[in-house]
Order: structure tokens, then sequence, then C-alpha cells
């Protein structure tokens, strides 16, 4: 099993293209199993989860055609085109289901264009309980029946699904990104409320648009979609990684460092920037579109954190700030909304000898001066970024194992940190 090493203490400095967005991507994936046109999505990353997706998708019976562009810069990211022509096999097993809970979202697709579906439930996670309920509750306000059978949710309409007013009990991407996709190719209208208002439901609605959707409310937590009878194959071009943008913000921030990321698009970045700027980081967009990261003063301030739905801080970047907070100045309160179990990067973080009580879904850290390395376990995606943040700025040398978590969804993560300094390598046993 791969494991990281990094060597701390060095200042980043240098540029970091950020890839195409692993969130955005996989909904938009599954976007092809609702026509049987061809969908060619470019920028796309070079991730572990794309490849789980994408042999989802085969196993269904899609075609896939890779064109993958080379070199490292802004424009690397691969290009693929998905066809639908020809679906034979309505089920998604456990064994690919189990390893990436996304994969629930070929559900509504399936079930608005063939009228069944049988998808295994994602099952436990390491970071809570997350269960699928919002999605089945609205495919059945939608006229599917839903039957649970030894952890697979058989779903079947006879006929098309109809539209329904869904007002979701919590916001929910996921579930949002579901039912959007199924109400495209439903009878009648469908209005979704309570909607998430995640940008990358933004880019999923926009290219279903492209494809010839009926939808309203876009970007609101109101979405109209009036059903068509079919969906035509597009060419759409992935959203930059947001969460990759951050993690690289708070990498140059943590080391003291001064880098460019290339890519991004700070409209979708406000409550990440806020929070940095609050801490004490300088982002500037530079005249070429560049955005420059590097720290105002000497020292990093503490700031309190709540995790919200977009456009509120993202979960997805707690455990990023939480690294920065360990060696801020004063104490600072990171209280996570979303999800119930996601301070397992805690243990580890204290391992680096930083100071971080958790009362219930609250996490206290008090700034040290500095981190020390140590041998790491990574336990989830956003988790195992945090410890390589860590990592990076700790004295010593830090090893981090489970790294396929972090190949889930950072690309080329060795090789983007080495370009701007840091001393870090992969180590295969
Ligand atoms: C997506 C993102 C993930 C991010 C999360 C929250 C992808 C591939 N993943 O995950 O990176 O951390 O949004 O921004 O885009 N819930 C229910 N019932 C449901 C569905 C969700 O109770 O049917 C709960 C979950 O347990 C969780 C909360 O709602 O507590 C939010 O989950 P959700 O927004 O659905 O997350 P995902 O779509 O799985």
């Amino acid at each position: 099993m791969d494991r990281i090493k990094i060597t701390g203490g060095v200042k980043l400095k240098g540029l970091i293209p950020i890839s195409g967005s692993k969130n955005a991507s996989l909904p938009l994936m599954a976007a092809c199993l609702l026509t049987e046109g061809t969908l060619k999505l470019s920028n796309m990353p070079h991730l572990m989860d794309i490849t789980t997706m994408a042999n989802l998708l085969i196993k269904h019976g899609a075609k896939m055609e890779l064109d993958a562009t080379s070199g490292s810069g802004a424009s690397s990211g691969n290009i693929i085109s998905l066809t639908a022509d020809n679906i034979n096999n309505l089920e998604a097993a456990y064994e690919i289901v189990r390893k990436m809970r996304a994969s629930v979202l070929v559900l509504g697709p399936l079930l608005a264009r063939f009228g069944k579906a049988r998808v295994s439930l994602p099952g436990g996670c390491a970071i809570g309980t997350r269960p699928v309920d919002l999605h089945l509750k609205a495919l059945e306000q939608m006229g599917a029946k839903i039957i649970l059978e030894e952890g697979y949710v058989n779903a079947s309409v006879k006929g098309k699904l109809k539209g329904a007013n869904i007002h979701f009990d919590k916001v929910s991407v996921g579930a949002t990104e579901n039912i959007l996709m199924a109400a495209t190719l439903a009878e009648g209208t469908t209005t979704l409320t309570n909607a998430a208002r995640e940008p990358e439901i933004t880019d999923l609605a926009n290219c279903l648009v492209k494809m010839g959707a009926k939808i309203s409310g876009i970007g609101s937590d109101k979405l109209v979609i009036e059903g068509v009878k079919q969906l035509f194959g597009t060419e759409y071009s992935v959203m930059c990684d947001r969460i990759e943008a951050g993690s690289y913000m708070v990498a140059a921030a943590i080391t003291d460092g001064e880098i460019e990321l290339s890519g991004v698009d700070m409209s979708v970045m406000t409550a990440t920037a806020n929070k940095l700027e609050e801490a004490g980081v300088e982002i500037k967009e530079l005249e070429n579109g560049n955005i420059r990261v590097k720290r105002k003063g000497k020292t990093i301030k503490s700031v309190d954190v709540t995790t919200q739905p977009y456009p509120g801080f993202a979960t997805d970047m707690q455990a990023q700030l939480m690294a920065l907070m360990c060696i801020a100045d004063g104490t600072s309160k990171i209280n996570e909304t979303i999800f119930e179990n996601r301070f397992m990067h805690v243990s580890e973080l204290s391992r680096m000898a930083a100071n971080i009580s958790i009362d219930g879904h609250i996490a206290t850290v008090k700034g040290v001066k500095k981190l020390n390395g140590a041998e790491l376990m990574a336990t989830d995606l956003r988790a195992s970024i945090s410890l390589v943040i860590a990592g990076l700025a700790a004295e010593g040398e830090s090893i981090i194992n489970r790294v396929y978590h972090i190949d889930r969804g950072y690309e080329r993560l060795e090789e983007k940190l080495s370009c701007v300094g840091a001393k870090i390598e992969r180590v295969s046993e």
C-alpha cells in the first residue's frame, strides 16, 4: 500500500494548476444515462472516483472514450465521451457502490429513462451514517415504487415518473442532483424546494439545459423542472475544483509561502476566501487571472467557523482549516454541522502535537508554536489532505498511510506540491 512521505518546513512558492471538480464530474457522468446521445465532458480530473464512476457506467452498458490530454497545466484535464445508447444492465452492484457513495446518482437517471433500477445501498461510511432516505422519498413522490431488499434499492415506475412538488427536509447535495436529473425526463413539472445550491449542482443543471432539459431557478434553492420527452448529447466543460483550490490556499498559508493558482473561479470560493482572509491570508486575483495566496503578516490568526450548506463554509474544507488553526495565534472553535463524525483527523493532528479538544460537534483548537512530524493514518478524503497540509508545516518527517483516500480526490498531489518546492514523495511498498 502506498504511503506519502513529507519533510516539513518548506515555504511553498510557485504555480499550482487547479483541476476540474470531482464533485461536479461525478453527477455529470451519471447524466449520460439520460440520453442515447454522446455526452462529451472536458476538464475532467484524473482520479480514482472518476474511474469508479466510469466502471459503473460501463457495467450498465455505457460506452466510454477517453481522450487524455498530456502535460501539466490548467488545461490538462481529460476529455471523456460517454454514450448510453445500449444500456443492458440496470443494476449498480454493491462491489462498486461501497467504494463510492456518489454511485447512487445513477438511480434517478436510470429510473427516469428506463422505468426501473436496482442500486445497492451505500451502507456505512467513515464520516457518518449518510442515508439516502431523501433520494428515495422524493422518487416515491414522483410515483416510483421503492422496495428495500437485501441491501438493495429496487425502484420501478409504471410508465414515466410524474412531476411533483418536493420539499427536502434537509439540504442534500446528492438528493438534489439525483432528483434534478430524474425530473428532466418526468411527465409534467417538478418543483424542488430547500434544494442544495452548491456550484456543482449549478454545473450539472447547466449541462442538463444544454442537453435539452427545461430548468429554471438554477443556482437557487428552488428548482423548477419541466419534464421533456428526451435529452440529447452535448459537450460540456467541468467547473474548477473549489475544494482542491481551497486546500492549496491553506497549504500556502500554513507554510508561510506564496503560491499562484490557475484555473480557479473565485465566484465559487467566497466563503473559503473570506475565512482565510479573516485568518490573515491575502488572496488576490492577478491580471492574468491567476490567484495569488500568501500571508498578510507574520502569523495566522485564529478564527471560528461553522460548516454550512453552500454558500456557507463547506464541510469539505473543515479539516484543512483545522490544520491551519493548529498553528494560529489564539483559540478557534470549529463547529461541524453537516456530518456527525467528521473529526477523525483530530486524533492524527494531535499526534503531531496539535492542541485540540472535541465536545460533540464542536472542536476547540488552541494554536501551538509548531507541529511535529509523525506517522499518520489517512481516514477519509478531506481528513487525509489536512494531514498532508499539517505535514508540510511540521518540523521533521511525516508519513501518511492509506493514501488511497487522497487518490480519490486530489489529482497528481505529490507532483503539484513538489513543483512548488514541497519535499513530498510517494513510497510504494
Ligand atoms: C456531497 C459531496 C461531499 C460533501 C457533501 C456535503 C459529492 C460527490 N459529495 O456528498 O463531498 O461533503 O455533499 O457538502 O458531491 N442526508 C440524509 N439523507 C439523505 C441524504 C443526505 O440524511 O438522503 C444527510 C447526510 O447524512 C449528511 C447531509 O444530509 O448529514 C448532507 O449530505 P449530502 O449533501 O447528501 O452529501 P453527499 O451528496 O453525500
